[in-house]
């Protein structure tokens, strides 16, 4: 290959995703890694690098929470820094946060080819910052790596069909990869007292879900609810601890009683915690397709999803914030006879590495 690559990272589920890549891209070439800061708590970010063995980031930018305006800003500066210094052959950015759309923009305007690891994907809904990410992103990138026929069919949609491949989803080898490990290594259920099929995993981070109160309050009332009959583990993502601050009294120091509510936790202790679940309520990108490949049932507190396909073979379902809803949603919930990975996930690292 001999080509230099410069991975752009900086939330959770991009470290998850880069270190199925980095594993290849360090045997054959030469890779640096910025990690913007814009996740930076231990277990946002370090606990990640340290269990999958993902290398040190050559530079940590610092950059940290903020208004997207600021935080994007602040990373479009100090990225164009170290592109201008590095001048590196290829950048590589994933999904849709903040984080993705900087890395893309500033090596766009130096004029070093961008690829995009999961290009085309599609909410359709535009009031959610990771579409507009997702979007502008698309439209800077030379090369797009895809998931799906459905991502490719979106680019088309746009125009855009040069630099397409379809190379399938690789959070399912960074998925695989850590179940084989977890089975060894992590004892979250011992730990929690919890045992297989005798849970409900349960997460909710989504700016649309948490930065709107009652939004927040209608799904803490129905996990609530589903906690009176059911055993529910919930991690909870800072945004949404921040968030949880303002519901009323009464129903924060009823949640507190009878959720199992736990900081985020490791990749290995969260894949353990998935596989075990006999449902999984999430409003999470990553989680929605951990479930599908894990053959859990999923219940999806969103109103659309770019992940389609989970959807249409049965193992999620759309509930959106209503309480009704969500608890129809979890009451009808059965797995489905057939699965077949409509994300192509097997050999998807080593199309892409090929195709960089
Ligand atoms: C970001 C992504 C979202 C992705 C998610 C993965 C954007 C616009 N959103 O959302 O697409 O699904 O990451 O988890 O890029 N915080 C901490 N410690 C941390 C990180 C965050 O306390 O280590 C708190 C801060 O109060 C911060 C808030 O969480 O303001 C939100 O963090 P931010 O990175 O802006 O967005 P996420 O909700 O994490
Ligand atoms: N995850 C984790 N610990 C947690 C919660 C999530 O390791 O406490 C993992 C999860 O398994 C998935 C990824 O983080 O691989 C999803 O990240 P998140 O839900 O924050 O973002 P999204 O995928 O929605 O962008």
């Amino acid at each position: 290959m001999g080509k230099r690559i410069l991975t752009i990272i900086g939330a959770r589920p991009q470290f998850i995703k880069a270190s199925a890549v980095s594993r290849e891209l360090q045997k054959i070439g030469d890779e640096l890694i910025v990690h913007t800061g814009q996740h930076y708590d231990d277990n946002m970010s370090r606990i990640f690098f340290d269990e999958l063995k993902i290398p040190r980031p050559d530079y940590n930018l610092g950059i940290g929470s903020g208004g997207h305006g600021a935080q994007t800003g602040a990373m479009l500066a100090a990225i164009e820094d170290v592109l201008q210094k590095e001048r590196p052959d290829r950048v590589l950015v994933y999904g849709d946060t903040n984080s993705t759309l900087a890395g893309a923009l500033a090596a766009a305007k130096l004029h070093i080819p961008v690829a995009h690891v999961e290009a085309g994907l599609r909410s359709f809904n535009r009031h959610m910052p990771e579409e507009i990410n997702r979007v502008v992103t698309d439209h800077l990138s030379d090369i797009l790596f895809c998931p799906s026929q459905t991502a490719i069919n979106n680019l088309a949609a746009e125009g855009i069909t040069r630099g397409v491949h379809l190379v399938g989803d690789v959070m399912y080898e960074a998925l695989m990869h850590a179940v084989a490990i977890a089975k060894r290594q992590s004892d979250i259920l011992e730990r929690m007292d919890l045992h297989d099929g005798g849970y409900i995993l349960a997460t909710v981070h989504r700016a649309e879900n948490t930065d709107q109160p009652d939004r927040l309050k209608k799904i803490i009332e129905a996990l609530y609810e589903i906690s009176q009959t059911h055993t529910v583990v919930f991690p909870v993502h800072p945004r949404t601890r921040n968030k949880l601050k303002e519901l009323p009294d009464a129903l924060a120091s009823a949640i507190n009683s009878t959720l199992s509510m736990i900081e985020p936790v490791g990749y290995l202790d969260m894949v353990r915690l998935e596989s075990g679940a006999k449902m999984i309520m999430t409003d999470s990108g990553g989680i929605q397709k951990e479930a599908y490949w894990l053959n859990v049932p999923c219940v999806t507190l969103r109103e659309e999803t770019e992940w389609v396909e989970t959807v249409e073979q049965g193992w999620n379902v759309l509930v959106g914030t209503d309480h009704d809803r969500i608890l129809a949603g979890m009451a009808a919930r059965t797995k489905p006879d057939g699965f077949i990975d409509d994300y192509n996930g097997k050999g998807s690292v080593s199309r892409l590495v090929q195709a960089l």
